[in-house]
């Protein structure tokens, strides 16, 4: 079964099609514009934009809207960390987190998956830290600074491995479970 992942960004492509290698859904691009509402509700952000795609007639989709949320800086760039990677970038974000001690950051990632005419919303999250430099050159957006605990940067481990402890491979358990339930899988 082909499922599209609708997205501008081809690196989350590239996670969609190794998280679900082997289950039988193939991975499929699709750039395909949708509002995203101003909210601060990944979730919101989801549902409403599954609405305006199915609204178009598109059916079997993915999407995400995911987001960095650091600790010391109350939960920002949150919703709005497309913004500030296109602002500030990885830089400004260190720049803010100068001399802060409270390192402590979570990745969230809300999946919205229409499916066979069933609609599922999972939410995945990862906690890690921001580290004191940005790092590595796998990945993309805010990989290079945002650590594990085992010291290396989203940007420095391969993609099966950042599968595996990320937001977006916590939301792909949970769909999987939720797809495996409805017999899709
Ligand atoms: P969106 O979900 O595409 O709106 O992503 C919001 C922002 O977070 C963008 O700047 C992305 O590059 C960044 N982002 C989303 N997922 C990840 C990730 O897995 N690693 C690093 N940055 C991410």
């Amino acid at each position: 079964m082909k499922v599209k992942v609708i997205t501008s960004n081809p690196g989350k492509v590239a996670e969609y099609r190794k998280a679900f290698e082997g289950l039988g859904l193939e991975m499929e691009h699709l750039r395909l514009p949708y509002d995203e509402v101003q909210t601060s509700d990944l979730e919101e952000v989801v549902s409403k934009g599954m609405d305006e795609i199915v609204a178009k007639g598109v059916e079997d989709f993915i999407i995400d809207d995911s987001g960095l949320f650091i600790d010391a800086l109350k939960g920002f760039p949150g919703v709005w960390s497309a913004y500030a990677q296109k602002t500030i970038g990885n830089q400004g974000i260190l720049k803010l987190m100068e001399g802060v001690e409270d390192r402590g950051a979570e990745f969230r990632c809300c999946i919205g998956c229409c499916i066979g005419g069933r609609r599922i919303i999972v939410l995945g999250r990862s906690r890690g830290y921001i580290g004191t430099e940005a790092r590595g050159a796998e990945g993309f957006g805010y990989d290079p600074i945002f650590y594990t605990d085992g010291g290396l940067s989203f940007a420095e481990i391969p993609l099966d491995e950042k599968n595996a402890i990320s937001h977006r491979g916590d939301a792909v358990k949970k769909l999987e479970k939720e797809l495996r339930s409805a017999g899709i899988i």
